[in-house]
């Protein structure tokens, strides 16, 4: 197919939770290959299904560390803080500061139904709660603890 477009906030399916998947078939690797071509054509570091309007437990990212497929992920620990900005492709041109733990590790399915485990530290640790946020229906706005840093 190619890449799909973006759900924009005011759109209440970002505000619902997805699904977990269960079969993992061509259907399942088609999206994720759409969803990829659309991380890349709007150069976000994340997206969840959900901002294609899929409610599946599907996440794809690039922190500029390589690309990673995330299929019903979970945070399994967290530790420390950070407060950095956040962005999202579906929250043009709003920014904010927000409350992420600083170190997170993620146990997530591949497209075969493999699971791996993951660690993010700053960036990448900001992504991973984002987009795992997304999949229960919430947005970085809901986060923001102020606009700017001092
Ligand atoms: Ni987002």
């Amino acid at each position: 197919m190619g890449y799909r477009e973006i759900v924009k906030v005011g759109d209440p399916i970002l505000a619902k939770k997805s699904r977990a998947v269960e079969k993992f078939d061509s259907k399942l690797s088609a999206l994720l290959d759409d969803m990829k071509e659309t991380l890349y054509k709007f150069q976000g570091c994340g997206l969840a299904a959900v901002q294609v309007g899929v409610l599946k437990r599907v996440v794809v990212m690039d922190c500029g560390d390589g690309y990673t497929e995330l299929v019903n992920p979970e945070i399994i620990s967290s530790e420390g803080t950070q407060e950095q900005e956040e962005g999202c492709l579906s929250v043009p041109n709003e920014h904010g500061i927000t409350l992420r733990p600083a170190v997170v590790k993620v146990k997530a399915q591949d497209r075969n139904g493999k699971w791996h485990i993951y660690k993010g530290t700053e960036l990448k640790a900001r992504c991973f709660c984002h987009e795992i946020d997304h999949l229960n229906g919430i947005l970085f706005t809901e986060r923001i603890i102020r606009k700017e840093n001092p």
